[in-house]
């Protein structure tokens, strides 16, 4: 079995190989049906692979083949025996130990990680926020569960291209840019230009609204009086005006728009690195050229796809799936839209990164327009229109900081280091030996919130909770951490080397719950490919947390201080393993 640990990276694969070899013999049914019908499970009753055996489509009563092969099954490495239509089979726990212990010290943060995906490319695109508007929860989500697809991709073996697209595009910029003029101050907009142009635009929005209700005041009385009335040019005809000059590409109004964007992508770029993210590309709704959504449109026309509405050209989806209703491509005064912009985004991503997948992390809010989208790529021709995966996630509740209701990613990090310093303090004696408890309270805030997110499965709703993300107790990113740093702890203790524990004599390990542990750690890369296959976060962070509980239990049994040497040794490489494998589980996540 070891002589395969290098081929298949993946100590259940090497298993499912013996017992296909095994099975085959017995049975005669070919490996290639076996192999990927045998099936984990990590409930903890489970058998290590279970094999239903109707999907082997061999002739006779399925439980009456599965006594008569369960018999024949040689002994050793696996216990295999029937039950009804299934086959159970048994890992023995010595042998799994030898095999996956040594695995995991060898590979070290490549265990886990396979080659499916090599010579394949995904862009995944997630986060995208809205200049001047704020960072919502849904944008959180977006956050969190794209970075970690990301780096599940890669994990896999793909070549990913990571890509926000910014809402930097729009009439709101035309206000925004008036709105500048009348409230705006360099030297905010050079010190934290996403809070600043998002309180201009607040700003401008209420004199807009007052403005409003002036003309219309003003408009009555008039009436009343029988004059006529002249409305004069209002802040929403100037925004008007203003982006109509940057759609035409005025040299002037581009240059404002671009400091607005310039600026505040680098303050964004400095948030995602607090969250350990860099994007390959800030794409943008602006970065759309004219020419290719014109192409876009001129090809829907050719197509016979086009119809026209008061002006406004649509196309009429209905016909090919009835709840996908009719999209508006293009406005009656010529102007693009979210839909045109993302139409022209996806030819050029195709064009740029010949991907193998485009993932877009974007709410359910948006499941009917990428719906849409995805189709009129399909009516276009394009062959990479089923490549587009729209990965939906469910609402965030009650989400909000002391700072305001306007919720930035700023705001939330910092809110969660301060309420996480708070809880250290609690605890005089320990927080007395912390060196830095601020880049501490930073770390384990931010592990709470992403922890909290990715907890329950993503298309479910949540409530926004700090008190309960932050706690140490229950299953919250502090415990991780927690269980993380105890595990680190039990190695300091110690002054052995690690090439000593490495090479520990690892039959010494004779116990259940040792065995339990090792078993729960052959799994983790299976774990991982079944977190890809469903793009689920909560797959592994439920994985994890059963390996936390299971080792701090462990604690109580297999003792490290004042036993024999080897057997010190032997415990220390198991607990190694498993801090590994938690410390390759947690860098995932981000
Ligand atoms: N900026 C958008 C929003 O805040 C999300 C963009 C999603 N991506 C896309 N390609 N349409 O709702």
């Amino acid at each position: 079995l070891s002589a395969q640990a290098d081929v298949f990276k993946n100590p259940v694969d090497i298993y499912r190989s013996y017992i296909a070899n095994e099975l085959h013999k017995i049975s005669g049914v070919d490996r290639e049906l076996i192999y990927p019908a045998l099936e984990t499970n990590i409930s903890k009753d489970a058998a290590d692979l279970n094999l239903p055996v109707p999907r082997l489509r061999a002739k006779g009563k399925p439980a009456e083949l599965a006594s008569k092969w369960a018999e024949a099954f040689p002994k050793g490495y696996v216990n295999c025996e029937a039950n009804g239509i299934f086959l159970r089979f048994n890992f023995d726990g010595s042998k799994l130990t030898e095999l996956v212990l040594p695995m995991i010290w060898s590979k070290q943060s490549e265990y886990g990680r396979n080659n499916s995906g090599n010579g394949k490319v995904a862009v995944i695109e997630f986060s995208s926020p809205n200049i001047a508007k704020p960072f919502h929860a849904g944008h959180l989500r977006s956050t969190i569960i794209g970075s970690f697809l990301a780096n599940l991709h890669e994990s896999q073996g793909w070549k990913v291209y990571r890509i926000n697209y910014l809402g930097d595009w729009g009439k709101q910029f035309g206000l925004l840019a008036v709105g500048f003029e009348l409230h705006g101050d360099e030297e905010q907009l050079s010190k934290d230009p996403i809070r600043h142009l998002y309180q201009v635009y607040v700003k401008i929005n209420a004199d807009a609204t007052a403005e409003q209700e002036k003309i219309d005041a003003e408009k009555a009385e008039a009436e009343a009086a029988g004059k006529p009335y002249e409305t004069p040019v209002t802040l929403h005809d100037k925004a008007r005006q203003f982006f109509k000059r940057m759609e035409e590409g005025d040299e002037e109004a581009l240059k404002v728009w671009g400091r607005f964007r310039e600026l505040s992508i680098t303050k964004l770029q400095e948030t995602y690195e607090r969250l350990n993210i860099k994007y390959d590309q800030y794409d943008g709704e602006s970065q759309v050229p004219l020419d290719l959504m014109n192409e876009a449109l001129e090809k829907l026309k050719t197509l016979g796809l086009i119809e026209e509405d008061k002006g406004a050209l649509l196309v009429d989806l209905s016909k090919h799936d009835k709840k996908l209703g009719k999209a508006i491509v293009q406005k009656s005064d010529g102007a693009t839209l979210y839909l045109t912009r993302d139409i022209g985004t996806a030819i050029r991503r195709y064009n740029k990164y010949h991907f193998d997948k485009s993932i877009y992390v974007v709410a359910s809010q948006q499941d009917l327009y990428f719906a849409q989208l995805f189709k009129i790529f399909e009516l276009m021709g394009f062959e990479w229109a089923k490549k587009c995966v729209h990965i939906n996630y469910g609402l965030v509740q009650g989400m909000s900081t002391r700072k305001g209701k306007a919720v930035f990613l700023d705001d939330i990090m910092e809110v969660a280091k301060e309420e996480m310093h708070k809880v250290m303090k609690k605890n005089e004696e320990k927080y007395a030996q912390i060196k830095n408890p601020e880049e501490v309270a930073d770390i384990v805030g931010k592990t709470a919130v992403r922890i909290q997110d990715s907890t329950g499965k993503r298309v479910n709703n949540y409530v926004f909770d700090w008190s309960r993300m932050l706690s140490f107790e229950g299953d919250t990113g502090p415990y991780l951490q927690y269980a993380h740093s105890r595990l680190c702890s039990v190695r300091r203790k110690v002054n052995f080397t690690d090439e000593q524990i490495a090479n520990a004599d690892l039959s010494l390990l004779k116990e259940q719950d040792a065995f339990d542990l090792v078993r729960l750690l052959s799994q983790y890369p299976d774990v991982l490919k079944s977190s890809f296959r469903f793009q689920e976060t909560s797959t592994v962070v439920t994985y994890l947390f059963k390996l936390t509980h299971m080792v701090s239990k462990l604690y109580d049994i297999l003792w490290v201080q004042g036993r024999e040497e080897p057997l010190q040794l032997a415990r220390l490489n198991l607990f190694g393993a498993a801090r590994l494998v938690l410390y390759n589980g947690m860098t995932l996540l981000g």
